[in-house]
């Protein structure tokens, strides 16, 4: 009776825990890739995958058909400095040609522990900004394809936490065509130490992706804080719609970017001329809160200020020119976007502008409750086109667009 009853419940531990694979790193500079890839393999279904150690990442991740797999990045995952292997290896996209190192793919997948992905971006910086190339596959085509270090593609129901995320070429992030995506306590630190500068290092891009929520998180980089782009592939489908909606950023902190909440959109052109643009869909319920240009990790003397371009931004003429949208106005629509407490200060870029929501169709339903974002010297202005709910903005529109 014992023995059944401790047989019994030693098969219910067996059927409850997860199947573990600890990946062991090859060192030497050999690439782990393979490994990781086997591993997740292996585990992809109630899996638990240990990435406890340093690996050497030179070869693709693409990980797809998880379901239910916790992934423990305690230690530091680093792609190779290569950008003749990866440029053609790296998986494409389609959106604005971005490709990328590692596709995570499944349901309900946890990723966190702690620990780095580091991918390497000097090299990348530095070959960008020497060349004419775009940096992104369509572009150049296989030569030199700048990857996203970590894109979470066709999936539903992720977390990623605490996760330290060095040096991107590009993208830190993408979420691409996916539904309930939480970030939380990520570390994203895309700085160059040469002339170079880290070029489009974006915290986060969000592609037809649904419900994604950022929070508790730090930035130092270069380009976007968090960008949502949802009518810009450069191919043209008719009919296509695209929706970016239900997503909340909040309590996040930068310094030193070029755009903090920022919404852009191409205009409504149907011209072929246009490498985008023209499609309908919407961009509603954005939430922004607490955004605080405050610095944080580096301390030095002019992290004071967080000189942050573009602290607030919504542009729905993006990329095209000011006559072809008002002659074709963006048929997608902004509507429900609510700036919550964003403060700090704007780095000058922009003269005294700190706010610009520009629509080329009206926006609807915009407000900003707790705005105080100071330019570095004199007033600051906010510059609103099109946006029909001025009365709902804590804050008087008090220049026309230069
Ligand atoms: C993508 O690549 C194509 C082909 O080179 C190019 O024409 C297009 O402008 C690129 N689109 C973007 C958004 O970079
Ligand atoms: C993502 O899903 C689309 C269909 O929705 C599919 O065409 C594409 O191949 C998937 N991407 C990957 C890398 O699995
Ligand atoms: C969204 O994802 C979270 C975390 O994986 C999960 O707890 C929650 O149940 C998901 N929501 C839905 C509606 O599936
Ligand atoms: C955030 O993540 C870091 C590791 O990147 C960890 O040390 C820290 O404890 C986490 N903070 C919270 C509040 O969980
Ligand atoms: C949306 O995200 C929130 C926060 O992660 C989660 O609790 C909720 O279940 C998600 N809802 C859906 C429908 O995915
Ligand atoms: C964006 O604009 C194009 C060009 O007009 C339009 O046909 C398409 O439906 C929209 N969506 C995507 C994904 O390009
Ligand atoms: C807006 O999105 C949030 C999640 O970000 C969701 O909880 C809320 O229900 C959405 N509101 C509407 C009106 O869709
Ligand atoms: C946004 O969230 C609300 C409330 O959960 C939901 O009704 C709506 O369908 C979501 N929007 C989209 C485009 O999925
Ligand atoms: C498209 O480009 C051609 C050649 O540059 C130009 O003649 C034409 O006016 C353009 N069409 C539009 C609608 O701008
Ligand atoms: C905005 O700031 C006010 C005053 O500090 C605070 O009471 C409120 O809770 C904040 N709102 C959000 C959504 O963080
Ligand atoms: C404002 O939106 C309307 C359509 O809603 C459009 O006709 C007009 O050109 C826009 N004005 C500007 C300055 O973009
Ligand atoms: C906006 O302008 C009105 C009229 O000049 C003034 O009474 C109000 O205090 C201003 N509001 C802000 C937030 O500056």
């Amino acid at each position: 009776m014992l023995t059944s009853v401790l047989l019994l419940a030693s098969l219910c531990v067996a059927a409850f825990a997860r199947l573990e694979c600890k990946v062991p790193h090859l060192g030497g500079g050999r690439d782990d890739g393979p490994a990781i890839s086997a591993a997740f393999q292996r585990c992809a279904k109630n899996g638990k995958v240990v990435l406890d150690q340093y690996y050497s990442v030179d070869s693709l991740l693409l990980i797809t058909g998880l379901d239910d797999v916790e992934i423990v990045l305690s230690g530091t995952l680093q792609y190779t400095p290569d950008i003749a292997k990866w440029s053609p290896q790296s998986l494409f996209l389609t959106y604005q040609n971005a490709s990328t190192a590692w596709f995570l793919s499944g349901n309900n997948i946890l990723l966190h522990g702690g620990g780095t992905l580091d991918a390497n971006g000097q090299v990348w910086y530095d070959a960008f900004a020497s060349s004419n190339d775009a940096g992104t596959a369509g572009g150049s085509s296989t030569t030199f394809e700048r990857p996203v270090p970590l894109t979470v593609g066709n999936s539903t129901n992720v977390v990623i936490e605490d996760i330290t995320q060095l040096n991107s070429p590009f993208w830190n992030n993408f979420v691409y065509q996916s539904t309930n995506v939480t970030y939380r306590n990520i570390t994203i630190n895309s700085v160059s130490y040469s002339s170079s500068p880290a070029s489009n290092t974006d915290g986060w891009d969000i592609y037809r992706s649904n419900n994604v929520t950022i929070t508790d998180s730090r930035i130092n980089n270069d380009d976007d804080c968090v960008s949502f782009k949802p009518n810009s592939t450069n191919i043209v489908f008719a009919g296509e719609t695209d929706i970016v909606a239900n997503v909340t950023v909040f309590n996040i902190s930068m310094n030193n970017a070029q755009n903090g909440a920022r919404i852009k959109v191409f205009g409504g052109s149907p011209d072929p001329n246009s490498t985008a643009g023209g499609g309908s869909g919407f961009v509603k319920n954005v939430t922004y809160s607490d955004f605080q240009g405050k610095p944080y990790a580096i301390v030095s003397a002019d992290s004071l200020v967080s000189n942050v371009d573009n602290p607030i931004t919504v542009d729905q003429c993006y990329s095209t020119p000011v006559e072809t949208c008002a002659e074709f106005p963006s048929t997608l629509t902004i509507s429900d976007v609510h700036f919550i407490n964003v403060t700090g200060t704007s780095s000058g870029a922009e003269q005294n502008v700190v706010v610009d929501i520009e629509c080329s169709a009206e926006c609807t339903d915009i407000t900003a409750t707790g705005t105080h974002i100071e330019p570095p010297s004199g007033s600051p202005e906010f510059v609103c086109v099109n946006v029909t709910s001025v009365n709902e903005l804590d804050f008087n529109c008090t220049a026309p667009p230069s």
